[in-house]
């Protein structure tokens, strides 16, 4: 695939067919393959001898999606996961212990946030949450035991915009500690932070890598081979995998995610300037809009400004939940990535766990709607918003 483009990629790489000649990726629906003989199957536990033994190892299914996925990253290896959360999960585990330290961007997604404050912390990991944007804070901020930086750029709900490659510096300079970039809002499609200089990128794949909302999986992209080799190893045995149909699935989401990326970035590029001119609304997150922070940044390190954002409403959670629930045409789900529009309010779903005065200060408000847009006509969209702003 050396020389292609990204297109062709996405439809074409990783697909290994066999001797049946199917045009389509097959799913290999088998937890096990079988031996030849005990021989065979001693040669591969002892790894002397490749070749599939067990699902939860290695499937072929799966390992379509992951060289496509690493194609399209640039990278070198890419190891699929049961989900996004899974895929951070394991990436903490190979690369700290017990006395190491994370600096994370504030408001991260969540889970992530959850994961690192309430579960990582219980194995004396601690984390210390800085503005995305201030460079000059995170180099601060590093101490001795500080191995991990972890961002999300744009982040979700606030669609900040960190400088990866500045980041990079940063974490490369102290010499034992790795950038992590969680790419689930851009995908490779609009931003490849492993060649901005990050080490990692952790993927949702249920998000706009499948693109239509059927199935949670994530992946670890990297061009690391130590990092890759203890994820591989890390997956095998505490088992957080990818299914072989959800990799089909992927699979199949990737070969269209360039084009959906493209409709779904216009698309929110449309509706974010139309939300800015809304009286009644205080303030739109949008990297689109010249007015954003993080505008010029955007335009240097991704293709494009994304199909997420998110807006203010004065009332706070009252006005936010009552425009939230009059929409006709928006799903009300916590997925975004899909082909359906969605809204949320991220403050009492997707970020309730994080205490008010963390959310406060990571400039998640009350008030504050989150759309993910998909791809039915832009009017409509609009349309439903303007019935119920009014
Ligand atoms: C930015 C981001 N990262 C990670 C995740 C977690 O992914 P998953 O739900 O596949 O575990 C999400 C889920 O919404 C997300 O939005």
């Amino acid at each position: 695939m050396d020389g292609k483009g990204f297109k062709t990629k996405a439809v074409r790489a990783g697909q290994c067919r066999t001797e049946e000649n199917e045009h389509n990726d097959p799913i290999f629906a088998t937890s096990s393959f079988v031996f030849r003989d005990s021989a065979e199957a001693a040669r591969r536990f002892a790894e002397t001898e490749s070749g599939n033994i067990y699902s939860r190892f290695t499937n072929p299914t799966t390992r379509a999606f992951e060289n496509r996925l690493s194609i399209l990253e640039n990278a070198k290896f890419c190891s699929g996961t049961a989900s996004g959360m899974a895929a951070i999960l394991a990436v903490c585990m190979t690369t700290l212990k017990a006395g190491d330290h994370i600096l994370a961007g504030r408001g991260l997604f969540g889970s992530t946030t959850n994961l690192f404050c309430n579960i990582l912390s219980r194995f004396d990991i601690e984390t210390t949450f800085i503005s995305p944007t201030d460079v000059d804070d995170w180099r601060g901020k590093l101490r001795g035991n500080t191995k991990l930086i972890f961002v999300e750029s744009p982040s979700n709900p606030l669609c900040e915009i960190v400088n990866i490659a500045e980041l990079a510096n940063v974490a490369h300079e102290k010499g034992d500690c790795i950038l992590v970039v969680d790419n689930a809002i851009c995908t490779p499609a609009l931003q490849q932070p492993l060649e901005l200089g990050a080490d990692v990128v952790v993927h949702s794949a249920t998000k706009f890598l499948d693109g239509q909302g059927r199935g949670v999986g994530g992946a670890v992209v990297t061009s690391d081979p130590d990092i890759a080799d203890s994820i591989v190893g890390f997956l095998r045995t505490a088992g957080p995998c990818m299914s072989p149909f959800n990799a089909w699935i992927f699979l199949k989401g990737l070969e269209t995610l360039a084009i959906r990326m493209s409709e779904s970035c216009t698309n929110a590029s449309k509706i974010a300037h139309w939300l800015n001119d809304q009286p009644k609304v205080t303030r739109v997150h949008y990297p689109g809009l010249a007015n954003h922070p993080g505008h010029e940044l955007a335009k240097k390190q991704q293709n494009d400004f994304g199909a997420i954002l998110s807006f203010e409403l004065a009332g706070g959670q009252h006005a936010a939940w009552k425009l939230i629930d009059s929409l006709q045409v928006f799903s009300i789900t916590a997925n975004l990535g899909d082909a359906k529009s969605t809204v949320s309010h991220s403050a009492s779903t997707t970020h309730a766990r994080i205490k008010p005065e963390d959310r406060e200060r990571a400039g998640i408000t009350d008030g504050l709607i989150r759309l993910s847009i998909g791809l039915e006509d832009t009017d409509d969209l609009i349309a439903d918003l303007r019935a119920n702003l009014s």
